[in-house]
């Protein structure tokens, strides 16, 4: 049994309230809703599989690639809006050339925009792999990026050795 039909099969009732639930649950255990998942989801509640892409993409907390390695969560809430959080974000987007998914061309980082982090005193803000960074600008960006592509190599060349 796959981990979606597990999560299918310990559902005491399938109903039509139940596909948020669903959709919620393989996302937590799987990091994305796959397009098989939705198959699986759609099959077992008994409604056309367009419909249940309707519905998961109609809320923005549900994600239909795997993430990258690194997750960057951007905060584009008020106080980070007024600190400049747009160029950081215009930023990102040209540095890490993302795609629809918010995933980089390499696959290698996520970036998710959030809408306050919660940290509105040092706006504004990014968690990268759940560690905040505050008062940053592009240029500081650049410098976090460059030291986790630097550990990177490190740990690839440390694996090599
Ligand atoms: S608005 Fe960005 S941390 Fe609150």
């Amino acid at each position: 049994m796959t981990p979606v039909e597990e999560i299918i099969a310990a559902r005491d009732e399938l109903t039509l309230e139940q596909l948020i639930p669903l959709l919620q649950e393989i996302q937590e255990r799987e990091g994305f809703v796959s397009q098989a998942a939705m198959g699986s989801v759609a099959e077992a509640l008994e409604m056309p599989v367009s419909r249940v892409y309707g519905v998961a993409t109609f809320y923005n907390q549900f994600r239909f690639a795997p993430l990258g390695a690194h997750v960057i969560e951007l905060c584009r809430g008020t106080a980070c809006h007024v600190k400049q959080s747009l160029a950081l974000a215009q930023h990102l987007n040209r540095r890490l050339k993302l795609r629809d998914d918010g995933n980089s061309a390499d696959g290698r980082f996520t970036v998710i925009t959030v809408a306050c982090l919660g940290a509105c005193s040092i706006a504004p803000v990014i968690r990268l792999d759940g560690e905040f960074y505050g008062h940053l600008t592009a240029e500081k960006l650049d410098t976090l990026l460059d030291g986790v592509e630097t550990q990177e190599a490190e740990a690839e060349g440390e694996r090599a050795a």
